[in-house]
């Protein structure tokens, strides 16, 4: 959809609440690729004053009746995106009929057909371009579907709830009715209908009930969802007992589609899921794939409470359900897999994701307050500092006190759509705590700089010694002033051999505070922030001296691992500078000792194997620049290479004999965390003894190549001789592709293999994939492996200087925009970091994302570019 006059964004502060409520909706699905026809009977009760106001879009209307009456023309208005009814009973019964068509439907969202198959994508607005309906989450009702589709093409008819009714109809069609008792927002509507093999199994609630589970995907794929199924069922479990939340409906089901905008939506007893999130085998899926998939078939069951049982006022309310549900897929994992782990692994993502978006052009509150397309608020803020602030909340609460706080919440807001106020009430209610200044976390932008200064008591004879923290939030875009967060710090002192005190929990609540502590005769450190109890930037007055300390002796396992990330850290900083400065970096005794606390962990058989394996992976490219920025992100890359051949010049040996102790000798591939550990330190291995561009690792990585029996395994050795370059390279991608070409989720892994080469032609290699025939333009995950993987994984011929690297990009951008929007839009966040660049790059993307407005885009698009474009 073109736009011309400038679009007026949608406020938080314009909040009223819907003049009509819906006892009753039914809709009546007759199902035909290009012409679908809706139907729909809402029984509806005006509750205040003015007119009937439904949203539509991008569908026909056929007729509207009120109590058995068809309207005429002039007793409707018909605008671009509303259908007004300016006089109605205050109690009626509204019939509407409209058409649609789902096979032209591009956007992905609403009604659309994938694999031959229909199905549904309603979350955020999409439910209107089904039917006339207000497409707003604070409209809850109780929904009765009747699908009819030919039975021949469409064996398998569902929407959400319960199934009541089935049966045969003439012309060689079928028909089912699905009623779902519990009040939804449209937004959680679904239907399927198709050919799907199915994979069922069941699960007993904590009352003893008996659910069947579905899990419905394409011909041939059903075993494929066994982990998804198997990880269904741990999550079940575990909200049972982390929660007390039992599942409601008599059966739940998922479905797996090709062609999705997004990883997986939580419809009310009918998930829909990317089938890059559900299906997973160990000759097609990484150990990344099987743990994505166990954390978002958790995040989508848990919804189910948070989300759907209690779901959202207005869209400003999302981080109410995704902040609260990414917690608690977080915790699900760190359950299943090690606490330690997980939370470095969610930290990682939070620094390169959340703290560039947090920092740059497109921050936002995690509760914003106007928006263009809620679309774009789909956020790595809203979702992952959302995740954060919830865990603040239970760090600054005590475990208990959370536990109270969420029971209430449960309890007390059940069957509503609530706001961040109404939730914060029930933790307030349970620990008699003021939630004032908490709020502040989710009204205010930008991520906090905590600095941390130790230093002696003047009072003789020392007595005592002091610790103290200031904190200072940026501005950010609108939000030139900021006011003091709580900030809920874990720290310890730590000594030669270990720790000297108990852990403490500071309170933060003010600009400054000055905590003192016992005096030690020994050297000791401070470990602050231990599991990254905040999410804030930490300055500190550590020493390499201290760091080293830390990642030796630290009882807090993040910590341990934070230590050695710092040190690196300030390391590639130096290196990155010095190379955009033509000098090569220089060994020093910071480098020979972070090489050597590696050493330390790497030999410590007191560490597990995915432990180890996150300690040898430095900082993301993305931490290094925001901190040096502004810098040539070629030289943050380089210097990125520098460190890994620095370390493994250091540590050859033992990275050696690691590699080849971490081999599978069972013969018998296992996607636990033990396994996946233990392949996750090998591939790191490799990939740092490939930073030293000698024969070794290309033989090795060749070798591993040939006789992987795993998915993870396989690409791990494709990267790195793709990282190696040479002759080996062209041939492997052959190969690879001719072993895979049936395997759609395999290819993409081709494509965004492919993607983040530093090809010898550029920009033209590039340019040419996105030529084959293979690749796929409609279908998202294709995108965003080619795209999606070249703008953000491609550092050389992204950032060229002849600017083809842009041009290439913002092409995509405005090529996918015509067709998807939303999908389109997400992309283009790839630019976000384009103040921290040096000059030169960020004047040709400013000349870019000129192009990109100049060339009138989606609404969707419109808006990322001008917030990006400042
Ligand atoms: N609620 C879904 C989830 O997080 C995601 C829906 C995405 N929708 C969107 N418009 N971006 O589980
Ligand atoms: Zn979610």
């Amino acid at each position: 959809m073109r736009t011309d006059a400038a679009p007026t964004p949608t406020r938080l502060a314009d909040y009223t609440p819907y003049n009509f409520e819906i006892s009753e909706t039914r809709f009546d699905f007759r199902l035909d690729p290009k012409a679908t026809r809706v139907r729909s009977l809402l029984k509806m009760k005006r509750t205040g004053p003015g007119p009937l106001v439904l949203d539509g879009e991008a569908i026909d209307l056929v007729s509207v009746e009120i109590d058995g009456r068809q309207l005429k023309r002039s007793e409707y208005r018909l605008t671009q995106d509303k259908l007004i009814l300016e006089e109605t009973p205050d109690v009626f019964t509204l019939n509407i009929e409209s058409k649609c068509n789902p096979s032209a439907n591009t956007t992905l969202m609403g009604l659309y057909v994938s694999g031959g198959r229909f199905c549904t994508q309603c979350e955020a607005e999409g439910f209107r371009r089904i039917t006339y309906f207000p497409d707003r989450p604070d409209v809850m009702s109780v929904f009765t579907v009747l699908i009819d589709a030919d039975k021949t093409a469409y064996p398998t008819l569902l929407a959400n709830g319960n199934k009541i009714e089935e049966g045969d109809i003439d012309g060689g069609r079928h028909y089912a009715v699905w009623h779902d008792p519990f009040l939804k927002p449209c937004y959680l509507f679904a239907l399927v209908a198709g050919e799907f093999d199915l994979l069922e199994d069941s699960f007993t609630t904590m009352s003893g009930r008996s659910i069947p589970l579905e899990i419905f995907v394409d011909p041939g794929d059903a075993p494929k969802a066994a982990y998804a199924m198997d990880s269904l069922i741990r999550a079940m479990a575990w909200d049972e007992r982390a929660f007390g939340r039992e599942y409601d409906l008599d059966r739940f089901m998922i479905v797996a589609v090709r062609d999705f905008n997004f990883g997986a939506m939580e419809n009310k007893g009918l998930n829909i899921f990317n089938s890059s999130l559900l299906l997973a085998d160990a000759e097609t899926a990484t150990d990344m794939n099987f743990e994505r998939i166990e954390s978002v078939v958790a995040h989508e069951y848990f919804h189910n409470w948070t989300g759907n049982r209690i779901t959202c006022r207005d869209w400003f309310q999302l981080c109410l359900k995704e902040g609260f549900t990414v917690f608690r897929d977080q915790e699900f994992s760190a359950d299943q897999r090690g606490a330690a782990v997980q939370r470095i692994k969610d930290v990682r993502a939070l620094r390169a994701r959340q703290f560039a978006e947090d920092n740059g052009p497109l921050a936002h509150p995690v509760r914003p307050t106007e928006y263009l397309k809620i679309d774009n608020f789909y956020t790595a803020t809203i979702y992952e500092k959302g995740a954060e602030l919830i865990r603040m909340l239970k760090a600054w609460l005590g475990e208990d006190m959370f536990r109270k706080g969420s029971d209430i919440y449960f309890d007390r807001l059940d069957g509503t759509a609530a706001t961040i106020e109404q939730f914060l009430a029930c933790f307030e209610t349970a620990s008699g705590e003021d939630m004032g200044q908490f709020m502040r976390w989710y009204e205010q932008a930008g991520t906090p700089r905590l600095t941390v200064r130790r230093r002696r008591t003047p009072t003789k004879p020392v007595i005592s010694q002091v610790v103290s923290f200031k904190q200072v939030t940026p501005p950010t875009p609108g939000q030139p002033k900021k006011a003091a967060v709580l900030i809920p710090i874990r720290w310890q002192a730590i000594g030669e051999n270990g720790p000297l005190m108990e852990p403490q929990l500071t309170v933060m609540t003010t600009k400054s505070t000055d905590v003192s502590y016992p005096r030690f005769d020994e050297p000791h450190s401070i470990s602050v922030l231990q599991g990254f109890s905040a999410p804030v930037i930490l300055n500190s007055d550590a020493t390499t001296a201290d760091l080293v300390r830390l990642m030796g002796n630290d009882p807090d396992a993040f910590n341990r691992w934070e230590a050695g990330q710092t040190l690196a850290r300030r390391l590639l900083v130096d290196f990155a500078k010095a190379l955009e400065a033509g000098k090569m970096p220089k060994t020093n005794p910071a480098l020979r000792d972070y090489c050597k606390a590696l050493g330390t962990t790497l030999n410590d058989p007191q560490f597990d194997n995915a432990f180890k394996a996150l300690v040898l992976t430095s900082p993301s490219s993305m931490e290094v620049l925001m901190e040096a920025a502004p810098i040539d992100p070629i030289a943050v890359h380089e210097a990125g290479q520098w460190l890994s051949r620095a370390v493994a010049d250091a540590l050859r040996d033992d990275l050696l004999v690691t590699y080849k102790a971490m081999r599978d000798k069972t013969g018998v591939f296992s996607p636990d965390a033990e396994a996946a550990g233990r392949r996750a330190l090998k591939s790191r291995c490799l990939a740092l003894l490939s930073a030293r561009f000698d024969p070794l690792a290309a033989s090795l990585a060749s070798n591993q190549l040939d006789n992987a029996t795993n998915m993870t395994d396989e690409l791990a050795a494709l990267i790195t001789l793709s990282r190696l370059g040479g002759q080996r390279v062209e041939s492997s991608m052959e190969a690879f592709f001719a072993k895979w070409k049936d395997q759609p989720l395999v290819l993409d892994k081709w494509f965004s293999v492919q993607s983040m080469r530093d090809h010898a032609d550029g920009i033209h290699a590039i340019t040419r994939l996105a030529e084959t025939p293979s690749y796929e333009r409609n279908n998202p995950n294709r995108v965003r492996a080619l795209v999606g993987g070249f703008s953000m994984g491609n550092t050389k011929l992204f950032h060229k200087l002849d600017g083809s690297g842009y041009r290439f990009f913002a092409d995509q951008v405005l090529d996918m925009d015509s067709r998807n929007p939303s999908v389109a839009a997400r992309l283009l966040g790839a630019f976000e970091i384009w103040r921290k660049l040096d000059p030169r790059r960020q004047a040709l993307v400013q000349a870019e994302l000129d192009r990109i407005i100049a060339a009138k885009p989606s609404k969707n698009v419109l808006e990322i570019a001008e917030r990006t474009r400042g």
